[in-house]
C-alpha cells in the first residue's frame, strides 16, 4: 500500500512538471524558433528573411549572373563584400545607372570602368530599391 502511495506521488509530480513545461512552451513559443543570423548591411542590422533571400537569388540569376560571380571576377568584378566597400546610396545609384555615375566622374565608378576594360555595365532602372536590397542580402548570405 505504501509503495503505491509513493508511486502515486511520483506520477502526480511528473504530471505537474509536464503541465508546467507545456504552459511555458505555449507562453513563449518564440524560444522554440532558431534565431536567424543578423546581417550587417551597410551599417544597418537587416533581418534577412527567407523570402528576401530567395527573391534576391532569383533577381541575381536573371539579371546579374551573366556578368558577375560572387567570389570570382568575370566580365564584372566579384561582388563578395561589395556592401562593405560601398555605401548603400552608391550601390543604389550605380546599379540603377552606372553610365550616369561614370559621366558624373564618380571616382570609384570611373576606376572600375577603367579596370574592367571600359566595359559599361547596363543600367537597371526597373529594379526597385527593395529589389536591390534583396540582391545585396543574397550576396551577403553567400559570404557567410
Ligand atoms: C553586361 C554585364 C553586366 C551585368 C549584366 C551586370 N553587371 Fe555589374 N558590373 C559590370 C562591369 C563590367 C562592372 C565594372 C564597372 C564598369 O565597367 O562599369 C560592374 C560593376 C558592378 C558593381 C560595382 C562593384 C564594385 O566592386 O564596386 C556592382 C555593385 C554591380 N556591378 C552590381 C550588379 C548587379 C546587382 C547586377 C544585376 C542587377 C549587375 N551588376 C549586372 C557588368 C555587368
Amino acid at each position: 500500500m505504501k509503495f503505491f502511495h509513493k508511486l502515486q506521488i511520483l506520477f502526480l509530480s511528473i504530471v505537474v512538471l509536464l503541465s508546467v513545461i507545456i504552459t511555458m512552451l505555449l507562453i513563449y513559443p518564440d524560444q522554440l524558433q532558431p534565431k536567424e543570423p543578423e546581417i550587417f548591411y551597410c551599417g544597418n542590422a537587416l533581418r534577412a528573411n527567407g523570402e528576401n533571400h530567395i527573391a534576391g537569388e532569383r533577381l541575381f540569376k536573371d539579371n546579374c549572373k551573366s556578368c558577375h560571380r560572387i567570389h570570382q571576377d568575370a566580365v564584372g568584378p566579384a561582388l563578395s563584400g561589395v556592401t562593405k566597400r560601398r555605401s548603400k546610396e552608391w550601390l543604389y545609384a550605380f546599379i540603377e545607372d552606372p553610365q550616369a555615375m561614370i559621366k558624373k566622374r564618380d571616382t570609384a565608378a570611373v576606376n572600375l570602368y577603367m579596370k574592367y576594360n571600359k566595359f559599361e555595365m547596363m543600367s537597371f532602372k526597373t529594379l526597385s530599391t527593395a529589389d536591390i536590397d534583396s540582391i545585396l542580402v543574397y550576396i551577403e548570405l553567400s559570404d557567410l
